[in-house]
């Protein structure tokens, strides 16, 4: 090293240069003769140090211009990476703003549960309340059919029932597709824990045949437009009976001409039909094929 720092320092100074070139002149021309072929050793020794100098003159130049190049190389390499740097910042910008849409999504979501319950709490409330307006709507209902009942029969006889002095009856008013023969009506009464009918008294008598209903539609024959009452006779209408296996009482509400046998309508079953003369309302009628409405009665209930 020292030596390449002599060598640096001889080319570069004025000194060094002008010794090197008046020993050369010198060797030329001014000692030609006696040890000139010394002095051309010396020139060409000189030479080959001034060329080996220049040499590693060069390769010093060389090393400091690559690595020159090597820095501008760098310097150009930079580039991609303040942008890769930039989009990493703006990775670390996007990764920050992800972690915190995903808190503000569990918080959305907690509160999506929040309101889901309070909306299925308010749904079973808006459900119970329904359904208590459903119950006290049954109840009302409940209450005005008693009211009705009430007010129609004191709630002594049943709902559809009418109460009259004698007891509480039931007219069936059913039209001509359901009346029924005298059995069948007969059933139905049961059905209802009564009986068909048992006229034992001039006042009920005369009570049936003021309450009597009014048909909506009457049919051709008057004999279809009466209704069952329980009376029955035997087979040759011998004897007539009521209900309560009592027999015929002295006094009967025959309209005129009956019972009668002759008619095809003619049977063992009594009807009721409402007349002017509210003493003569009963006929006699086919217990089998006569399709009637029927009268049921029943005790009214104490109070
Ligand atoms: C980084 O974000 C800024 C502003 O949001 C934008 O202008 C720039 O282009 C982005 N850089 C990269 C590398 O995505
Ligand atoms: C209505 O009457 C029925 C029977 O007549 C009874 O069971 C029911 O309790 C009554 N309802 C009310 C609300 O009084
Ligand atoms: C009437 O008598 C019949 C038979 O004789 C009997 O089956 C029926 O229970 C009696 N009815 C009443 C109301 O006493
Ligand atoms: C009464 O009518 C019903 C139905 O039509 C029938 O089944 C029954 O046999 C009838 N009863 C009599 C005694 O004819």
């Amino acid at each position: 090293m020292s030596f390449d720092g002599k060598i640096y320092q001889d080319l570069t100074t004025d000194e060094g240069l002008r010794s090197h070139r008046q020993t050369f002149g010198q060797g030329m021309f001014a000692d030609r003769a006696g040890f000139g072929f010394q002095h051309h050793r010396l020139v060409i020794l000189s030479l080959g140090l001034l060329n080996a100098a220049l040499l590693i003159a060069a390769a010093v130049i060389g090393v400091y211009c690559a690595n020159a190049k090597d820095l501008q190389v760098s310097d150009l390499a930079a580039t991609p990476l303040i942008l890769e740097m930039n989009f990493l910042r703006n990775h670390t910008a996007i990764v920050k703003a992800k972690a915190e849409f995903q808190r503000a999504l569990v918080k959305e979501r907690a509160d999506f549960v929040q309101i889901k319950q309070e909306v299925m709490q308010k749904k079973a409330l808006t459900d119970s309340l329904e359904q208590r307006i459903r119950n006290l709507q049954a109840e009302k209902t409940n209450l005005q059919s008693n009211r009705t009942v009430l007010e129609k029969n004191c709630g002594r006889c049943p709902l559809e029932w009418v109460l009259l002095k004698t007891g509480c009856y039931y007219f069936s008013k059913s039209d001509a597709a359901s009346r029924k023969n005298w059995s069948d009506s007969r059933a139905d009464c049961v059905s209802k824990g009564s009986d068909l009918v048992v006229i034992n008294s001039l006042e009920e008598q005369l009570s049936l045949n003021v309450n009597f209903p009014r048909l909506q539609s009457s049919s051709s024959m008057w004999w279809m437009n009466g209704f069952w009452i329980g009376l029955t006779a035997t087979e040759n209408q011998g004897a007539w009976l009521w209900v309560n296996n009592k027999t015929e009482e002295a006094t009967m509400y025959w309209r005129a001409g009956e019972p009668r046998n002759s008619e095809a309508h003619s049977g063992t079953c009594a009807a009721f039909l409402s007349d002017a003369d509210s003493m003569k309302t009963w006929y006699s009628g086919n217990c089998q094929q006569n399709q009637l409405n029927w009268i049921c009665e029943m005790e009214p209930r104490r109070i």
